[in-house]
Parts: C-alpha cells; sequence; structure tokens
C-alpha cells in the first residue's frame, strides 16, 4: 500500500519535477499541465487503428482552441466544436435537445454531419434543411437497450435513456425511415454511444450487434444502405495503478469483427464504415493538474486531510460519480507513500474531496506541489467557478517548452456578466 507511484501514469514529458515546480511558480496552481506530445500519440494511434477519417475527437472531454488545431492537424473530426476555425465539414454535432438557434447555426456553417436524436428534432430539421435548400447528413442516435457496466450517470444506451431512438418496437427503425423519406435530409447512417468509461469491450459487441440488426432492417424497409457505423466513444482511461490498460486494437477488433460476423449473419452485403468518437481516452493521460499544500490537518485517533488550493470546482468527477484517483508529490515521484491520507479541496462543502484513500510520502508540509495524474479529461471541461474560484490555466508542454493555451481566470472574470 506504500508503493510509490507507478509512473506509466504521467505522461513521459510530465517527468520532470523542476519544470513542474517552475511551471507552478510562473503561473500559479492549480494548473492543468498537459504532455502535447501524449495527446498527438494517441490520436496517431486512433488514426492509425480506425483509419484516416474515421475519428472525431469528442471535444466534450477537454476542449480549447489549441486541443481543436491539434485535433485538426492530426486529421481528426470534431465532435461539438467552438470557434476554433475547424473544418465544419469535419464537425460531428451532437445533443439530446438542440435548439432551433443551435441547429440553423450548425446547418449555416455547413457542419458534416447532424446526430438526429428525437422525432421532434427531426421536424425541426427538416423545416430548417427546407427553408434553406440544405440536406444535411443526418445520423440517427439509437440507444440499443444494452448495459454498459459503468456508473448510470454515465451510461446511455439503455432502454431507459434520454437519448436517441430506442431500438424497441421500432422507433429507430421509424426514425431512419423518417430520414430516408424526407427530400430535405440525407440518411448518414446510424450513431450509437453506449456510455464512457467503459473496460468491457463485450459491451461494445452487445451494441454492435442490435444496431447492425436494425440496419439490416433500414435496408429492407426502406431500399436504403447504412454507409456510416458511429459507434461513440467510451474507452474507460487508466486513472490508478490498479485499473486495467485498454489496449485500442483489441477495441478496434471487437467491434469490427463483430460487424464483420453480423453482417455476414444478416446477408447485408458490404459493412458500414466504422467511426468512433474518442474523448476520455485521448485527453485524460496526458494532463496532471498541480496544486499547493495549504495546511496539513490530522485529527486525533482519526484522518490526515491534505488540503490543496483547489477541487471541486477543477475536477468534480470525484464528487459526482465517486471517481478515485492518484496523489503524488512530483519531487518525491519515486518515494514510498506510507502516509494514508484524504485529499481535500478548498471549497465550503465536506464532500469536497479529490482523492478519499490517498497515499503520501511521509513528511507532507505547508507549500509543496501536489500532483494528480490523469486529470486531462473532463476536469477542466466541467470546471466551474463555485466559491467564486477562478478557473485554473492550462499549459501544453512540448519539447521542453511550455505554452499556455488557456489564460487562468481573473477577480475580473468573475465579475464580467454581472449588471449591477
Ligand atoms: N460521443 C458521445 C455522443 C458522447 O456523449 C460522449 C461522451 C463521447 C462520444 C465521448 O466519450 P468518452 O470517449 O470521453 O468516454 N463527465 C463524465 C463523462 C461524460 C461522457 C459524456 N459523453 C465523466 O467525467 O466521467
Amino acid at each position: 500500500m506504500s508503493a510509490p507511484l507507478d509512473r506509466t501514469l504521467v505522461p513521459p514529458a510530465l517527468q520532470d519535477a523542476g519544470m513542474l515546480e517552475a511551471l507552478a511558480t510562473e503561473l500559479g496552481t492549480p494548473l492543468f499541465v498537459y504532455d502535447e506530445d501524449d495527446l498527438r500519440r494517441r490520436c496517431r494511434e486512433y488514426v492509425s487503428t480506425f483509419g484516416a477519417g474515421n475519428v472525431a475527437y469528442a471535444g466534450k472531454a477537454f476542449l480549447c482552441v489549441a486541443m481543436a488545431r491539434l485535433a485538426a492537424e492530426e486529421g481528426l473530426h470534431l465532435h461539438v466544436a467552438l470557434h476554433a476555425g475547424f473544418p465544419p465539414e469535419r464537425i460531428v454535432f451532437h445533443g439530446n435537445n438542440k435548439s432551433t438557434a443551435e441547429l440553423t447555426a450548425a446547418l449555416d456553417a455547413g457542419v458534416g454531419r447532424v446526430v438526429a436524436d428525437s422525432f421532434d428534432e427531426l421536424d425541426r430539421l427538416e423545416r430548417l434543411a427546407t427553408e434553406r435548400s440544405a440536406q444535411p447528413s443526418v445520423l440517427v442516435r439509437v440507444t440499443p437497450g444494452v448495459e454498459a457496466h459503468t456508473h448510470e450517470f454515465i451510461e446511455t444506451g439503455t432502454l431507459d435513456s434520454k437519448f436517441g431512438f430506442t431500438t424497441h418496437d421500432g422507433v429507430a427503425l421509424e426514425a431512419a425511415r423518417r430520414v430516408v423519406e424526407s427530400p430535405a435530409l440525407r440518411l448518414g447512417g446510424v450513431h450509437c454511444h453506449i456510455g464512457s468509461m467503459i473496460e468491457r469491450l463485450d459491451a461494445y459487441a452487445r451494441a454492435v450487434t442490435i444496431v447492425i440488426d436494425l440496419c439490416a432492417a433500414i435496408a429492407e424497409s426502406t431500399g436504403t444502405r447504412v454507409d456510416e457505423l458511429n459507434m461513440g466513444g467510451g474507452l474507460a482511461a487508466r486513472y490508478l495503478a490498479t485499473d486495467p490498460v485498454m489496449s485500442l486494437s483489441e477495441y478496434e477488433s471487437t467491434l469490427r469483427t463483430t460487424v464483420k460476423e453480423c453482417i455476414a449473419n444478416a446477408g447485408i452485403g458490404e459493412a458500414p464504415r466504422l467511426m468512433v468518437e474518442p474523448g476520455r481516452s485521448i485527453s485524460a493521460p496526458a494532463a496532471v493538474t498541480l496544486f499547493r499544500v495549504g495546511t496539513v490537518k490530522t485529527i486525533p485517533h482519526g484522518r490526515t486531510y491534505v488540503a490543496v488550493d483547489g477541487g471541486m470546482s477543477d475536477n468534480p468527477r470525484p464528487v459526482l460519480y465517486g471517481a478515485g484517483y492518484e496523489a503524488y508529490l512530483p519531487d518525491r515521484i519515486d518515494e514510498p507513500r506510507p502516509l494514508a491520507c484524504s485529499i481535500a479541496g478548498k471549497h465550503c462543502e465536506q464532500g469536497d474531496v479529490v482523492v478519499t484513500d490517498a497515499r503520501l510520502p511521509d513528511g507532507v508540509h505547508v507549500g509543496d506541489l501536489l500532483a494528480m495524474p490523469v486529470t486531462g479529461a473532463y476536469g477542466y471541461a466541467m470546471a466551474s467557478n463555485y466559491n467564486k474560484v477562478p478557473r485554473p490555466a492550462v499549459v501544453f508542454v512540448r519539447d521542453g517548452q511550455a505554452r499556455v493555451v488557456v489564460r487562468r481566470e481573473t477577480a475580473d472574470d468573475l465579475v464580467r456578466l454581472d449588471q449591477a
């Protein structure tokens, strides 16, 4: 239990404690620090495994202009783009309740794919497309009713889901028929995202089986072949040394083999193009968050709290999902960690604990730099100003050089929307 941190949780460029200390001193803490080459490496691995044009980065995991540019340079599509000059034809537009204004903006920008989520949305989309004589490519998002064995808040493919059209009772088939029969819309394919943080590949295989059945039914009932199958994202990241290492090639071969087998069984000729939309598995492992220790408090006969200068406002995942993380002191990374403690955030809630069962070296002091690895996804993306805490800066490190890609918020930023 007192083992040092497993260094493989920290990307190579971020293993230099002196550099991290210098960045924290110059830019303050909390600070998100990404290894840019690590991000690029995983983008390339995805593209070489699934093929060029078949990978969309799920920007919801972590997006800023620098990240959107990086994804564009590495040849990925983008699922949800902000204004980063990202090529619109490579945008995949999602949401379970897209407004008329959002759909209008998407059509006017010429986004490559709109993922349809409800019959109301199809009505809206058809009207807007007709008015513009546009013929958007529509992916019908379906929920196949499979368990993904992940936290219920991030499980999206079950029957009781707010997303998409269920494959039960012909609902998804009806949605596809609506698209095919509308002169204003073009059926781009079928989309199925069963959830996030998925460690069991068999869940994907079960989903693919159901979705290929649907593709066969669509072909039979409308005479239109489904050209593209987007299986969403969801591959788990390794947050703790004890978490499994997920293999991209096994993930790909599970999806591809199941598609092939099901296509052969259904006797529907050519397999649809397989696309994926990874978020977490690309960006989570690429970053560490740096904090400064502000207080060390040992309750007599009780727990030791090591309080840091961030918490649920830069990483709400522990509070929301009970997510586990490791903690370490970068300048003592290889030392044993005999001190059992909790890493507390600075927010006014007892629940604001970022690592409940942390291990640190003995002799942790006020002012020490403390790091949490694998915080590159759904950390900054879900950051808030709770307790009026400014959001941290984000830094990309490459070839020993650091550049700030998102500056830290200031006290002025915190009141910039106030009208009083
Ligand atoms: N595609 C769709 C349609 C999605 O909804 C998501 C994530 C992804 C792709 C990317 O999934 P990923 O590869 O990142 O698992 N805040 C939660 C995760 C929410 C995921 C939402 N959808 C967390 O921190 O665990």
